[in-house]
């Protein structure tokens, strides 16, 4: 049965690995799942914080919300957090790697070297934030996970699913519009949710506001699922 009030985790949109105090590496996402979800649990009467890396959006009502910019302060973020609520959605599309160097100053045209013109960044891994919180989870706590594909969609998802073991996936396929902008912002999606056990879930061209509901209506079931 499913069961409202529940501590939702909610993170979204993209993180900045800074090479210098002038620029950044980071992604399209805009944030926009995360958010749509955030209100929408709040609505069915969760508790929600929202941990956000940067974007355009207004926080809902009623939502405690966490500023972060890096992966790795989303990482110290999630793992404060984590452990007081019932459940992780993590929608945020964490970059995997930063800059190895951070420089002080401005980087300068000036430093690059030879004939060619290259100038080579170096860069470090980021931690998997999901699969961290996933592997200190307690019983009676559930880890959602997301994944964009431009490929191989339903096995990436799959293996993400075992390997980070998530309790479910929310699968979703790039493919670029006529203007080249794939699935961000207000943009309609495709792809599948897929749980620990039992059949995938598949949609096609579904408004953000459709799958959001359905995303929390998964982890409401996932959750009613667990020991208490
Ligand atoms: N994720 C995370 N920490 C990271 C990278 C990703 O917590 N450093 C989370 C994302 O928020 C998402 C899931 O892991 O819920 C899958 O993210 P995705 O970028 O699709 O997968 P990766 O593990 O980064 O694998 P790859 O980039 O090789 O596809």
């Amino acid at each position: 049965m499913k069961r409202r009030g529940y501590k939702l985790l909610i993170t979204a949109g993209p993180t900045r690995e800074p090479l210098d105090p002038v620029r950044f590496i980071s992604n399209y996402s805009t944030g926009t799942l995360g958010y749509t979800m955030a209100k929408i649990a709040r609505a069915r009467g969760h508790q929600v914080v929202l941990i956000s890396g940067p974007t355009e959006l207004p926080c809902p009502p009623k939502v405690r919300k966490i500023s972060v910019e890096t992966a790795t302060e989303m990482h110290q973020a999630v793992s404060k957090t984590f452990p007081k609520m019932d459940a992780l959605i993590m929608g945020a599309a964490v970059g995997d790697f930063r800059p190895l160097r951070v420089a002080n100053q401005k980087i300068k045209r000036s430093g690059v070297a030879g004939s060619l013109r290259l100038w080579q960044l170096d860069l470090v891994e980021n931690p998997d934030i999901v699969a961290d919180a996933a592997s200190h989870r307690k019983p009676t706590q559930a880890v959602i996970g997301f994944a964009l594909e431009t490929q191989n969609l339903m096995p990436n998802a799959r293996a993400k699913l075992k390997t980070k073991d998530l309790d479910a996936i929310v699968a979703t396929r790039y493919f670029p519009d006529q203007r080249g902008r794939g699935p961000f912002g207000d943009e309609p999606v495709e792809g599948a949710i897929l749980k620990r056990r039992g059949a995938a879930k598949g949609f096609r061209s579904l408004k953000k506001q459709v799958l959001a509901a359905r995303i929390l209506d998964c982890v409401e079931e996932v959750l009613a699922s667990l020991p208490r």
